[in-house]
């Protein structure tokens, strides 16, 4: 059984830094009404979602997914000296990562796993896309948080610095292309890739509000094997809670399909 801690913790500097990032790109994008609404929510929010693994080693070759962005150019970047933390602090911004000065190609080098793989989508001068990949836990991933409430032996936190298991860290669709598959679309390639770099396993949280990331990874045959609950108040405290989960979340929690 788990042994799970209760316990208060202050909301970390990436949660505030993404918040204050997607205010600005709301106020930009969304209008004032929208911006105030979002300011006055984050007196209490409660927030639930799965940890899901999918594992990468079976012998079957990972299907592509189409989208319907017929010139979308999906780049595999490398950037060696950043976190998921830092990473994850750029909120909803585009930022132009394959401009970064240390963005390279990756090279698998045996026993060190560190940096973070971004896969940027454009289509012409747009940016369409961008879903990142920790090679490490380190730098403050959400399994790291959710392995310190329930220091389980199955689930050992080392496991992301393995060298065979990643992290799905945040992805974004800008708003113009959004429901035209290409999440399908990127995430089918992040798994050959990956796949083809001798990964065999991706560790990730979809949360309940974000229907789009749960119905991937149920349709891509993910597992789900933890249940995670969040209650944040005044944006500065959250409290966290845990439990096993083996029922697919469209069946546990009825989202429509
Ligand atoms: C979440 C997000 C990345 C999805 O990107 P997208 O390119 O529009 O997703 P896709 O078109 O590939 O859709 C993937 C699946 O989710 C479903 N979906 C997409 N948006 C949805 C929505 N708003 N509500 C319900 N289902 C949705 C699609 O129908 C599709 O399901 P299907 O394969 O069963 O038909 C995008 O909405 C986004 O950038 N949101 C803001 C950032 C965010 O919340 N990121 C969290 C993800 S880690």
């Amino acid at each position: 059984m788990f042994k799970q801690t209760f316990k208060l913790t202050l909301v970390t500097p990436i949660e505030i830094r993404r918040w204050l990032t997607t205010l600005r790109r709301t106020l930009r994008e969304e209008g004032f009404l929208t911006f105030l609404r979002r300011v006055a929510s984050p007196l209490f929010t409660y927030n639930s979602g799965y940890m899901y693994e999918y594992k990468l080693d079976g012998t079957d070759e990972i299907p592509m997914v189409p989208c319907n962005v017929n010139d979308i150019v999906v780049r595999p970047l490398y950037i060696p000296t950043m976190t998921i933390f830092e990473y994850e602090a750029w909120g909803r911004d585009a930022f132009d990562f394959p401009s970064h000065p240390h963005a390279q190609e990756y090279k698998r080098e045996p026993g060190i796993s560190r940096g973070m793989l971004i896969f940027y989508a454009t289509s012409g001068r747009d940016f369409v896309h961008r879903t990142g990949v920790a090679l490490s836990a380190r730098g403050g991933t959400a399994y790291e948080r959710v392995w310190r409430r329930i220091r389980h032996p199955s689930y050992p936190l080392s496991c992301l610095d393995d060298g065979h298991t990643v992290y799905g860290a945040f992805s974004l669709t800008d708003a113009k292309y959004r429901r035209k598959g290409v999440y399908a679309h990127v995430y089918s390639k992040v798994h050959r890739y990956l796949k083809d770099k001798g990964f065999s396993r991706i560790i990730s949280l979809a949360m309940e509000d974000v229907a789009a990331g749960i119905r991937i990874r149920e349709s891509e045959g993910a597992n789900p094997f933890l249940r995670v609950y969040v209650i944040t108040l005044l944006t500065l405290f959250d409290f966290m809670w845990v439990r096993p989960c083996t029922k697919s979340p469209l069946v546990e929690s009825g989202i429509s399909s």
